[in-house]
Formats: structure tokens, sequence, C-alpha cells
């Protein structure tokens, strides 16, 4: 089988943040992936199962992520608030609220998937009805998002996949774009069969995250090599991995420049999450080629790698 390379893929339009971000270049062609050649180092059922956020206040988070987006708690110990087992919040009494740009390595969003369009139309009817502020909206083509930072600034996104059966894909590569939401369409989709707003559905699940990284090189050889995702989009501040021919999983951008701080324990941010990868002989490969890479850290619950910059993945079988 003949392989494709991913190019340097520059988009003409990227200055910092993403305004546009599709490989666009002629001869941008996509990187050797192991999927490709049926060598797949992790299963297609991967997926994130829980992301840990720093709050500096546990009730103002509750009162965003309870009261207006409609997470059960499913666990109350003493500091921390597990919700709907997939967020957990570490209260940290005060710590720095979240900058709105990136400007240290760590959490730059949480992407919250919801089902569908309809789904995500009612988020978006069910944050106006609460007043509560978005940071933007987007067509990715693959997907439509809302933005937004929760009390303490860390970014979230909700989003409804389009299928993917739908997805642009060219020369091999899924083809993202960032480019205005259809507001009235998502709008009229939320409203097809009025009903009080109780929160994001059930079904909602963390379908991305998306990290500053310090340098790109080391971040995406973790990722790539260690973890095991493949490279589905790559420009120069941005680099796109996942398993399965997801679009994405992972997002890692360079935006607050090479050599970027370390995230500070002192500001809100994202303590660590959580990899499901329920096949156990490729679980167990995993942690091998950690061990390997001098990544290994472990607690009573299991594996816990750190990638480059100190941001620790535990790793879990089947929920
Ligand atoms: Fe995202």
């Amino acid at each position: 089988m003949t392989l494709r390379r991913i190019g340097r893929c520059v988009s003409p339009g990227h200055g910092g943040t993403f305004s546009r971000w599709l490989p666009e270049k002629k001869g941008c062609a996509p990187e050797p992936r192991a999927a490709l050649m049926g060598m797949s180092l992790l299963p297609a059922d991967t997926g994130i199962a829980r992301a840990m956020l720093r709050v500096a206040d546990l009730d103002r988070a509750l009162a965003f992520y309870r009261d207006v987006l409609g997470f059960e708690v499913s666990r109350d110990e003493r500091n921390t608030v597990t919700l709907r087992d997939l967020l957990v919040l570490e209260e940290r009494p005060g710590i720095a609220r979240r900058p709105p740009r990136p400007i240290t390595t760590g959490l730059y969003h949480v992407a919250l998937l919801v089902p569908d369009r309809r789904a995500l139309g009612r988020a978006l009817l069910g944050l106006r009805q609460a007043g509560y502020p978005l940071r933007g909206m987007s067509d990715h083509a693959v997907s439509e998002s809302l933005y937004l930072d929760d009390p303490d600034g860390n970014g979230l996104e909700i989003y409804a996949d389009r299928p993917r059966s739908e997805w642009p894909v060219r020369d091999g590569v899924v083809q993202m774009t960032v480019d205005p939401m259809d507001v009235a369409g998502v709008v009229a989709a939320g409203r097809e069969r009025p009903e009080p707003w109780r929160g994001l559905p059930r079904e909602t699940v963390i379908g991305h995250l998306h990290f500053t990284v310090s340098q790109m090189e080391p971040a995406l050889a973790f990722y790539r090599d260690v973890i095991g995702f493949d490279v589905m989009m790559r420009i120069p501040s941005l680099v796109a991995v996942s398993a399965g021919g997801y679009h994405h999983h992972l997002n890692l951008n360079s935006w607050a420049g090479d050599d970027a701080p370390a995230d500070f324990e002192e500001v809100a941010g994202l303590s660590g999450w959580e990899l499901r990868v329920p096949d156990e002989s490729l679980r167990r490969a995993l942690r091998e080629r950690i061990q390997r890479a001098g990544a290994l850290g472990t607690d009573s619950g299991g594996v816990i790698a750190h990638d480059p910059d100190a941001v620790a993945v535990k790793i879990i079988g089947p929920g």
C-alpha cells in the first residue's frame, strides 16, 4: 500500500488562533498512519473518559455545571465533586481564573459531545435562557460547536458531530474548517420538539480535549508514538490526533509560543484526564510503550502517564 504524508500544511489565514486551519495547500498529504496499514495502536472504540478540573469555589462551579448544564452529582467528597462520571471538579480555594488566551501549557478546552444537532440547539437555547455568555460558535464541517468558559475560565466546547459519512475527506485526510455556524438552523433544530431545558442529555460524553503545549514535536511524539493516536491533521501550530478515524480526540496547539511556561497549580485548569482503552491486550501494550518512554507513573487505581508538559493521563479499561 502506498502511504501518503500530511505535509506541513500552512493555512494562509492562520494567525495564532485557528481562524482557518484547513490544509488547503497543494501537495498537502497525510503522514503515514498506522491505521492505514491495519496496525492501529489503539482500538477504534478508544475515547476520553473523564477530565479533572481545578476550580476555586465548588458552589460557584456547581451553580453552572449542575444548575445550568444539568450535570448530576454522582460523587461528592470533601473537596471534589464528580459530575456524571465525566467531569471531576477539584476545589482549590484562592486559585486564579484561567486567562482567556493561552499563556501557559495545559487546558485550552474540554469538549462535550452531544448526540445530535437537536441537542446542540437545545443547549444553545438553554444557555440563552440562563443568560450564560458564549465565547463563540463555529462550523467545523465535521461538527458544529459552541464555545464558553466555566466560572473559573476553564474553556468548554459543546458540540454535535455531523454523521461520519458526511465528513469531507480529501486525499485521505478529514477536512475541518472554522466557519460561522448556522445559528438559525441549530436553534430551529433545538425547537423541533419544545421541552423545558433540563440540561445536556445523558448521552453526552467528552468527545475531545484541546491542550496548549510548550513544544509541538515532543508532544506529538508522545501522543502519536507512545499513546498511539493517529495524526489526522497538522498545521504548524496545531495538530489533531485520534483513534478509530475520529476527526480528533486531542488537539495540541502551540499558541502560547515555543517554550511556553508550564501550567500553574495556582490557576484554574486541567489537573488530569482519563483515556479509555477497552481492549486489554492493546492496553497492556500501551503500558509497555509508556514504560519504555520513561513516562510511567502509577497509583493504586492504574497506569498514569505524564506527557512532556507534565499533564497526567490515566489509562483505564472499559467503563
Ligand atoms: Fe475543540
